[in-house]
């Protein structure tokens, strides 16, 4: 283990998604004392502007047409950043629900760094192909019950883990441990016993990397 990139999706001091992942993050430490551990919080980033300069790029990408200087300029930009991805052995996502899906924060990096060829590479006969080689522990904080049989059941209202899942398929990750936090708005007693049960997955999670 080389490398943990710690992704942070909430902006709160309290985050209960965040405190899961750094405790992950320090039990990990503990077993690879000279892990290196890049945090990038989705709040406080820097993203290189999504702006035409970028699209164009992308679609001369896309279509096999060169590039302008300053779309390769633009371009370069995007691959500093896909980078920080394919470069970790381990990809810890903390992220809060927010009206069921994920922050949109936490979605502009998604939208940015997910290029042909910084990410992943398409092929219309072959799909998909990821670039990213490592594994990924996902934490998921959610505010009320998503269990079977609830007002939201997880099949019918989740699309914050399901979405998470799903992009670190399309990168290449599949090997993927869910860490989930629920019902953490129905008092201080559950959103306790939510952030002490997360933790000890973590701790049990942590003995296998
Ligand atoms: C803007 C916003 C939208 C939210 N939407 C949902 C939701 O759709 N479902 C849910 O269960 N909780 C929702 N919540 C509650 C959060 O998921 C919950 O407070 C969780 O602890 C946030 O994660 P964090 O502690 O890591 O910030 C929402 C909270 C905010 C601020």
């Amino acid at each position: 283990m080389n490398r943990i990139l710690h992704i942070i999706g909430s902006p709160r001091a309290n985050s209960a998604s965040r405190e899961i992942g750094e405790t992950l993050v320090d039990r990990v430490r503990k077993r690879h004392p000279n892990v290196q551990v890049d945090v990038l919080d989705v709040w406080s980033a820097d993203f290189p502007a999504f702006d035409e300069e970028i699209m164009n790029a992308k679609y001369a990408d896309l279509l096999g047409v060169e590039q302008t200087l300053a779309q390769k300029e633009a371009w370069a930009a995007i691959g500093l950043l896909a980078a920080r991805v394919t470069s970790a052995d381990l990809i810890i996502v903390s992220t809060p629900m927010w009206n069921f899906g994920i922050p949109y924060r936490l979605k502009m990096l998604i939208d940015t760094v997910t290029q042909n060829g910084h990410l992943f590479r398409f092929d219309p006969a072959t799909g998909f192909t990821g670039m990213a080689t490592g594994r990924a522990v996902l934490v998921c904080a959610r505010g009320i019950n998503f269990a079977t049989g609830s007002h939201t059941p997880e099949a019918e209202f989740d699309f914050q883990k399901s979405y998470m899942r799903m992009w670190l398929k399309m990168i290449g990750i599949t090997d993927v441990e869910p860490i989930i936090l629920e019902q953490l708005l129905f008092g201080s007693e559950a959103d306790s016993n939510a952030r002490l049960a997360a933790k000890a997955q973590a701790h049990v999670i942590a003995e296998r990397l």
